[in-house]
C-alpha cells in the first residue's frame, strides 16, 4: 500500500487503512470484512430485499453506496444478494480518485472478501478507465462509479433514480461533516424508493434528527464489534425501536431546525466509537 495511507489489520482479519491527513481508518479495527457484512449488507436488509423483489419478479436490487472507499461494502452487498437470484446495480460515490487508483491494484483478504472484492476491484479499473461510461460490469450486475463531491454526484444523478438500499459510510462528522448535513441527508432521503433501507454506523443524535427531518423513521442499528448501535432509517419500514430517550431527543432536535453538531454528538473513527 502507499506510503500516505498505512495499511491496518483489523480484529476479524481484514484490513483496513488509515487516511493519509486525518489518520481516521476506513473501517472499524474491530473488523472491517465485519463491519461491511453486519452494519451495512446486514443492516440495510438486502438479502431479504433481494428476496422480496425476486419475489415482485424484478432482478435488480439498486444500492446507493455513499463512500466507495476500499469498496468492502460494495464486496458484502455482491455476497448478500449470492443465490436470491437478484443481481446488484450500484451506484457508488466518491470522491478520493487516488485512492480508488489505490485499490483497484491491491488484493484484499481472507478468502470470503476477496472472492467478492476480485469483482469490486475490476469493476473500479473499468470504470477509471472509462471515465465516460455511466455503467461498468460487476459481478453480473452493474457499478456506476461518480467520482466527485457526493453533495454533487448525488444531484446530478437522473432525477428519476431511486434506490432500493443505501449505505451511508462517510468519515466521522469531525473530520469530514460534509455529507452529514441535513441538507445532504435530505437529498439522500429523497432518493430512497418504498421497502427501501438505509444503514449508518453513526449513531449520533444529530444524524438521526437529520434522517427524521428528511421524513424518515429512524430506528436501532444493531451492535458490530465494540459500537454499540448504529442506525437505520426508512421511508416506510418498521425499524427495531430507539430506546425512548434517545427517541424524545431526535424528535426534539428534529423539529428544532437547522442542525449542526454539538460536542456530545462527536464519535470516533469509522464505525469504531
Ligand atoms: C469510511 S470511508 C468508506 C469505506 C467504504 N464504504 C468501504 O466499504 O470500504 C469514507 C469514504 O467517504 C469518502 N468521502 C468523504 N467525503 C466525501 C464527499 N464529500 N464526497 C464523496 N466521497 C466522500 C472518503 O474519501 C472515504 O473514501
Amino acid at each position: 500500500m502507499s506510503a500516505h495511507r498505512i495499511e491496518q489489520r483489523t480484529a476479524d482479519g481484514s484490513s483496513t487503512l488509515s487516511h493519509p491527513a486525518h489518520g481516521q481508518t476506513y473501517h472499524s479495527l474491530d473488523g472491517a470484512w465485519t463491519q461491511a457484512r453486519e452494519r451495512y449488507a446486514r443492516g440495510a436488509r438486502l438479502a431479504e430485499r433481494a428476496h422480496e423483489l425476486a419475489r415482485l419478479g424484478r432482478a435488480r436490487l439498486r444500492l446507493l453506496d455513499v463512500g466507495t472507499g476500499l469498496g468492502l461494502n460494495l464486496a458484502a452487498a455482491l455476497e448478500a444478494l449470492e443465490g436470491t437470484g437478484v443481481v446488484l446495480v450500484a451506484t457508488s460515490l466518491e470522491r478520493d480518485a487516488a485512492l480508488l487508483e489505490q485499490v483497484a491494484r491491491e488484493p484484499r483478504e481472507p478468502e470470503s472478501l476477496e472472492r467478492r472484492h476480485a469483482h469490486v476491484r475490476a469493476a473500479i479499473r473499468a470504470a477509471l478507465q472509462a471515465p465516460g461510461a455511466v455503467n461498468v460490469p460487476l459481478a453480473g450486475g452493474t457499478l456506476a462509479l461518480r467520482v466527485g463531491d457526493a453533495r454533487e454526484t448525488l444531484l446530478a444523478l437522473p432525477e428519476y433514480e431511486r434506490f432500493d438500499a443505501v449505505f451511508l459510510d462517510p468519515f466521522s462528522p469531525r473530520v469530514e461533516p460534509e455529507l452529514w448535513s441535513r441538507d445532504f441527508l435530505a437529498a439522500v432521503a429523497g432518493r430512497m424508493a418504498p421497502g427501501s433501507a438505509l444503514a449508518t454506523y453513526s449513531a449520533a443524535v444529530e444524524v438521526r434528527a437529520a434522517l427524521a427531518a428528511a421524513g424518515l423513521r429512524v430506528g436501532l442499528g444493531a451492535r458490530v464489534g465494540r459500537k454499540r448501535e448504529g442506525t437505520l432509517a426508512s421511508p416506510d419500514l418498521d425499524l427495531p425501536a430507539l430506546p425512548p430517550r434517545s427517541a424524545r431527543r431526535v424528535a426534539r432536535r428534529a423539529s428544532a431546525g437547522t442542525g449542526g453538531f454539538a460536542a456530545g454528538d462527536a464519535e470516533g473513527a469509522a464505525g469504531i466509537l
